[in-house]
């Protein structure tokens, strides 16, 4: 790095918590409060506001077999998650997910989320992708929905009642690194966007709860947040990310802009056409059609583009419809999608189709936990080796429930039934009377040297420069289809942006509200995970869920039925694996076997 290293010290304000939480979305919010109503002494550190966080962008629902508009079983929710994640999902943890949703639901539903209702007052569920009744025999409606807006209602909900409980917020405080030693989590450092001060925090537990990292991507869903701070935390800190090949495409990103149109539209009776107007679904999955699961339909999409059957004058977008939808359903069910798709493509949609394409959306990989959330690692043969002091949950961790693809509505299911779960074993396993470990001197020394590095770097390529490269290479090399060459191709590619850095050039010194500075450590942060990701997906000689091995088409159980465990440094990818959980969490269900994926 071309920086001179400053002499001056910062000045530390320490703190000390029982429990602290990096993020504020739907997963650290619900551990936050979990942690609070426990009796411990909790603080939530967030870089942004938190009803700003990405879960507000969450549209079209959460799932659980509530059973409101027809019989449902959360065994029939298992089999569907199973299926969906392509037998790469840990059987204990899905049970875990399916079986806790629905009374997660409902005490969000206590807790005030303005559900929509049915006639008879009920949560209102809306049919979602590879959601079924029965094992597999046909749709069913599972996904409790606040308009389009559940996200929205969710984190607002949250926000006010872990403030009741009496959390403390360090709201715009940026996470710098943790705090490790002896392979223990003891803190986090973190920088105070808003004053310049530099805040250390000692913690008996740290949960991370901060997120995917979309924006290592050209179009994405993503806020421009979703920079995965702490899987890059975590791999600094010597520890592995699992399974970073699987990275889902949702089918209905808005042609152009990317701003996603839920699936929810598809589950009120939306379609999709090609350019010649034909419902394609019909020939890719005859029972689901447009209700498969997301990686089908966006393969399906792309395949449709690349045969010159795409829309519009470059046939390179398809059509949702929803224009045959009544007007009133629209305004009622779907009024956000219809506003962004007026001023993001400018279409009315009860009169045209809305122009989509396959945009990237959400990380299956992330950090590897067990089903109370704590960080496991692998050491010797041991693969369940938990990491004391450390949880993560939501997009950033991977418990794993979702495997190799994701089903809608699945995520925020996730976020809250383990949110739940990371507070109900910091209650079991902390004691508030016990004191908090001191730390040992020059504890967060590194972090601020990484921090003044970036700070005073004074090399020639903007950071937006090297940030627009990576997420080229990812668009491109590590897309919906891949192949040996696209991914060696990819991991020179994503190296040579990685070699960049050093020259990167920050023009602003301050440390107030300093943007530059800001982007330039979650570049940092991007960019170990985009070459972890391209490793991942290359080394992943087979077809699973949303990695679509062009020279590897089928999905090959007997050599990798396994986690990928990846740990970086320097440029290097060191790969291992862990098993997947292949046993449930109760004798309620048994093991549900692997077959090939039909919809
Ligand atoms: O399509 C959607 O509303 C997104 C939901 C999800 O990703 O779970």
């Amino acid at each position: 790095m071309s920086a001179t290293l400053p002499s001056s010290k910062y000045e530390i304000v320490d703190h000390a918590y029982d429990v602290v939480v990096v993020g504020a979305g739907g997963a650290g919010l619900r551990a936050t409060l979990g942690a609070a109503q426990a009796g411990l002494k909790t603080a939530c550190v967030t870089k942004v506001f938190p009803t700003r966080s990405h879960t507000v962008a969450a549209q079209g629902g959460i799932s659980a077999s509530l059973g409101n508009m027809g019989e449902d079983d959360w065994r029939w929710h298992m089999y569907d998650t199973v299926k969906g994640s392509d037998w790469l999902g840990d059987q204990d943890s899905i049970e875990y997910l399916c079986k806790h949703a629905p009374a997660a639901v409902y005490e969000l539903e206590h807790w005030g989320v303005p559900f929509s209702r049915t006639e008879e007052g009920k949560i209102y569920q809306r049919a979602f992708g590879g959601m079924t009744k029965n094992f597999g025999e046909g749709p069913v409606q599972r996904t409790c929905a606040a308009a389009d807006r559940t996200g929205h209602a969710i984190l607002h909900t949250l926000y006010g009642q872990a403030v009741r409980r009496q959390a403390q917020f360090f709201i715009e405080y940026f996470a710098l690194d943790l705090i490790m030693e002896d392979g223990e989590c003891r803190g986090v450092m973190t920088w105070n966007l808003e004053d310049g001060t530099i805040h250390r925090f000692r913690a008996k537990m740290v949960i991370l709860a901060t997120g995917g990292y979309g924006r290592a991507y050209f179009s994405c869903t993503s806020a421009h947040t979703c920079t995965g701070d702490g899987n890059a935390m975590v791999l600094r800190a010597g520890l592995p990310l699992q399974d970073m090949e699987f990275v889902q495409f949702h089918p209905t990103g808005i042609y152009g802009a990317g701003c996603l149109i839920t699936e929810g539209a598809r589950g009120e009776g939306g379609y999709l056409t090609n350019g010649e107007g034909e419902r394609f679904m019909e020939r890719y999955a005859p029972s689901a059609k447009d209700l498969a699961s997301r990686d089908v339909v966006s393969r399906a999409m792309t395949m449709e583009i690349r045969d010159g059957r795409g829309v519009g004058e470059h046939k390179d977008h398809i059509h949702l419809n929803l224009n045959h939808i009544p007007a009133e359903t629209l305004a009622e069910r779907l009024p956000g999608i219809s506003e962004t798709a007026r001023i993001f493509s400018g279409v009315d949609v009860t009169k045209e189709p809305i122009p989509v394409l396959p945009t990237v959306h959400y990380n299956m990989g992330g950090i590897p936990t067990n089903y109370w959330g704590e960080v496991v690692t692998k050491e010797g043969e041991d693969s369940n080796k938990v990491v004391p002091g450390l949880m993560a949950i939501g997009e950033a961790g991977c418990v794993s429930v979702h495997g190799a693809n994701r089903l809608g509505s699945n995520s925020l299911i996730d976020l809250v039934v383990f949110g739940r779960a990371a507070g109900l074993r910091c209650a079991e396993i902390l004691d508030p009377n016990e004191p908090i470990p001191e730390f040992r001197n020059g504890a967060g020394d590194k972090a601020l040297d990484r921090l003044d590095r970036f700070r005073h770097a004074s090399g020639s390529t903007p950071t937006a420069e090297l940030r627009l490269n990576m997420q080229k290479v990812m668009q491109n090399n590590a897309a919906v289809f891949r192949t040996g060459e696209t991914l060696a191709e990819g991991r020179e590619k994503i190296r040579g942006v990685e070699r960049g850095l050093p020259d990167v050039s920050v023009t602003d010194r301050t440390m107030i509200w300093n943007t530059d500075l800001v982007e330039t450590l979650e570049f940092d942060n991007l960019i170990s995970q985009a070459i972890v990701t391209m490793d991942s997906a290359a080394n992943r000689t087979e077809s699973r869920g949303a990695h679509a091995r062009e020279d590897f088409p089928d999905r090959n159980d007997d050599e990798w039925m396994k986690h990928t465990i990846a740990w970086y440094e320097d440029g290097d990818t060191d790969i291992d694996y862990r098993p997947v959980h292949t046993w449930t969490m109760s004798n309620e269900i048994s093991y549900i076997e692997p077959k090939k994926r039909v919809y």
